[in-house]
């Protein structure tokens, strides 16, 4: 069988040098958005619209006045919407079978921005595992997103490229001759025993800190807690079991 394209784009900045029109793009943004969207599915949400502005959210909710709005912005949550972006309000919260309208700074806008071409489906650390064993028995090139942070690198997606290009790598199945995913590869052995203090310093860490949120950033950082994986199907994501 001829080896798969393993790559990992590490900013939205970049997305159009990577993007092949044939992978499939893995979008991360491990603080918080693609976690919550984890953990969301494995609490029984029907359904999540990630969406790039907050007058998209207000429009679905008006033809849908049933469906819950969440929005983050710079961290904290947008007035006036149901939620922000914390992973904590899914577990806090019965939410079975319901539908969310969320945008957040960076993870929603680079889902819009890989749907154009690519197949997408969401990473997090808390569905590592499973995802990285459903890439494999799909036996296509895949691409890893990193969302980043307005257009910028950060610490905790390219630790999480680096994971998965880890389990990805050790399949066989690919041909890694990506930089950017031998670096991603690099930062995760050197990070991986203890992520939260590698995080130390990292700008997102600090910038949750400043709003009292640190307890999501030690949920975010668990590692294969669900087999759920979403994938986005006419712009909505639902959840595929790799269990
Ligand atoms: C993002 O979109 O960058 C994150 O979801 C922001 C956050 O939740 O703090």
């Amino acid at each position: 069988m001829t080896k798969k394209n393993l790559q990992v784009c590490l900013s939205p900045a970049l997305f159009d040098l990577y993007a092949d029109r044939k992978s499939i793009v893995v979008v991360v943004d491990v603080l918080r958005a693609t976690s919550t969207m984890c953990i969301a599915f494995e609490k029984g949400v029907k359904k999540m619209i990630p969406v790039s502005t907050v007058d998209q959210a207000l429009e679905y909710k008006a033809t849908n006045p049933d469906y819950i709005l969440a929005a983050e912005r710079n961290g904290a949550p947008v007035n006036g919407f149901d939620f922000g972006n914390s992973p904590q309000t899914y577990i806090n919260s019965d939410m079975k079978g319901k539908t969310i309208v969320m945008t957040t700074t960076n993870g929603t806008k680079s889902i819009n921005i890989a749907k154009k071409d690519h197949d997408v489906v969401i990473g997090s650390f808390l569905n590592l595992k499973a995802l990285a064993n459903w890439l494999i028995k799909q036996e296509r090139d895949v691409l890893v997103f990193c969302a980043g942070w307005k257009d910028k690198f950060n610490l905790e997606d390219t630790l999480f490229a680096g994971a998965i290009t880890e389990l990805l790598d050790k399949s066989g199945l690919y041909n890694n001759s990506c930089d950017a995913a031998q670096a991603s590869k690099t930062l995760w052995e050197k990070g991986r025993h203890d992520l939260f203090g590698f995080l130390e310093n990292s700008s997102h860490r600090k910038r949750l800190e400043k709003l009292n949120i640190d307890s999501d950033i030690h949920f975010c950082l668990k590692q294969s807690k669900t087999t759920k994986i979403p994938i986005l199907i006419n712009d909505q994501l639902i959840a595929l079991d790799e269990d």
